[in-house]
């Protein structure tokens, strides 16, 4: 195995598509010489001119020296054959994403590189080890998974083929970091680590619009304000492009034997059936070009506010809030004023029957979230749309209030749960180490936590009662939790604890 550090080390990269230049150049800038190689005819010049193009555009906005990015471009060899990758520490694959054309491409270099060189695919979908099948050589075969814009995104993932040796996985995570990247051992599953990962955070919310029980921008709105989620779930699934998500979600729902926990809904499909692509097509789950605007998530009333509320249960953040906004606290029901609630899972009917309380002066309120900045309320079928009304106005003096239809969870408990039972499943299955699934899933995905630490931040034992609760009421395995989850909230640990 030769040393990535090497000041002369010569990588390939094979496909000089919008991955492989963005892998050539942060190999360029690491300070390795890159053979890039295409099929397309031009393809892999004018991909090494663009970077270098980039490069000299960063340097004259004082973003990096002139001398480097003259001499990261300087690094940039087109190749004219796959001959070329002879003398290659490592050949890096991003080429098209079709199992029969990697072998072949793989079976080719195979013939040309060195006995110690390390074959590396960029796929994103298909197994490390069905690349690897039908090669003579299998233990130098790994994965490479970077992530799209790659000068841009840190992580890297190291997938472990069958046969995949100790020497090769370690040369791969030292090559990684030279390129800048933060590298996470992933073992060869399907979507690896992030593209499996991100499901909950987008199907639960289509779950939730799919029951009617709020409106995209409700729901984008509350995981953004409640839980820092720089982008909601249908702003993020516009801006990826339903085209690209809806097959991934598919593809990880098949590959796990359609694990209830992954199922997406009828809409995700139709989006793509009717040209709803997102913001590529002007249209997705918002409306974009000139003129469009995201509709309100906010819920108003011309009604007075509530002047006294009784809390029911043991929820003090609930009365400290109510206060707040100037309502008197009673101290008992009095028959007439609206009852407040903090349901953990339950929805205000299973609520209001386990408890005994009048439905229908009934108010739940998601306490779960950060609430300094908006509230998410519901009531059950049948509630007195007065009362409501009164605690929306109440609340609204201080905060923004989304008022959505009856749901164990709210908005915000599902779908933090769901991303928090997803990364426990993650950790049960050994996908890779907790802090590795954090690490990967703040870098791959942008989320403020990662799913373990979000478990740890709502309480391990909390995001459990949510999901059985939420599996009790739908009576939908969807919100089984995992064994792992189930394991730490019995024994109180944290989420994280291995
Ligand atoms: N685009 C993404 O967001 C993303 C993210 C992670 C991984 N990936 C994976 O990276 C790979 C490349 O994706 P992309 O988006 O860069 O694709 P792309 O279509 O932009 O580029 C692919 C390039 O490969 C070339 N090519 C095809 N067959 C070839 C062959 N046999 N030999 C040499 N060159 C060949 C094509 O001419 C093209 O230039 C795929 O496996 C994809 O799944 C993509």
């Amino acid at each position: 195995m030769r040393d990535m550090n090497a000041p002369d080390l010569t990588i390939g990269v094979i496909g000089a598509g919008a991955m492989g230049t963005g892998i050539a150049q942060v190999a360029a800038t690491g300070g390795i010489t890159v053979r890039m190689f295409d099929t397309r005819d031009g393809a892999a010049a004018a991909s090494c001119e663009s970077i270098a193009k980039r490069l000299a555009k960063r340097a004259g906005e004082g973003k990096m020296p002139q001398e480097e990015a003259d001499a990261a471009s300087a690094r940039l060899q087109p190749a004219a054959t796959l001959q070329d990758m002879a003398d290659c520490a490592v050949v890096v694959e991003a080429i098209v994403e079709d199992l029969d054309i990697k072998q072949a491409l793989f079976a080719d270099l195979e013939s040309i590189v060195a006995e110690d060189a390390i074959l590396a695919s960029n796929t994103s979908s298909l197994p490390i080890g069905a690349i690897a099948a039908t090669l003579d050589k299998q233990d130098r075969i790994a994965g490479l998974h970077f992530f799209n814009p790659v000068p841009v995104m840190k992580l890297v993932e190291v997938i472990r083929g069958p046969q995949t040796t100790d020497a090769v996985m370690d040369a791969l995570v030292a090559l990684g970091k030279r390129l800048g990247r933060t590298p996470v051992v992933v073992k060869d599953a399907p979507g690896f680590l992030v593209n499996f990962g991100g499901r909950a955070y987008t199907t639960e919310a289509l779950a939730i619009l799919h029951e009617n029980v709020a409106t995209p921008a409700q729901i984008d709105a509350v995981m953004r304000d409640g839980f820092g989620f720089r982008m909601g779930p249908f702003e993020l699934m516009d801006l990826t492009g339903m085209d690209v998500n809806f097959p991934v979600t598919r593809f990880v729902h098949e590959s796990s034997f359609g694990d209830p926990r992954l199922r997406s809904t009828p809409l995700h499909r139709y989006m793509v059936e009717t040209g709803q692509l997102g913001r590529k097509s002007g249209q997705g789950f918002f409306a974009y070009g000139e003129g469009a605007q995201v509709p309100s998530a906010d819920t108003t009333s011309d009604a007075a506010p509530a002047a006294a509320v009784f809390v029911h249960g043991d929820a003090p953040e609930l009365g400290a809030l109510a206060t707040e906004c100037g309502a008197n606290l009673l101290d008992a029901d009095d028959g007439k004023a609206p009852i407040l609630a903090a349901p953990v899972g339950e929805d205000s009917t299973a609520y209001a029957a386990r408890n005994g309380i009048d439905h229908r002066r009934l108010v739940c309120i998601d306490m779960v979230p950060d609430t300094s900045r908006r509230v998410t309320l519901m009531t059950a079928p049948g509630a007195d749309e007065g009362v409501r009304a009164s605690v929306v106005s109440l609340l609204a003096t201080q905060r923004a209030v989304t008022a959505i239809a009856d749901s164990p969870g709210f908005i915000g408990q599902r779908i933090s749960a769901m991303v928090a039972n997803l990364g426990c499943e993650m950790a049960q299955i050994g996908l890779a180490s907790p802090s590795d699934i954090d690490l990967a899933m703040r870098l791959g995905l942008n989320y403020p936590k990662g799913p373990l630490e979000l478990a740890d931040a709502l309480g391990a034992d909390v995001v459990h009662t949510i999901l059985t609760q939420a599996q009790a009421l739908s009576g939908d395995d969807r919100y089984r939790p995992s064994q792992w989850l189930r394991r730490r909230a019995t024994l109180g640990l944290p989420a994280q604890q291995m």
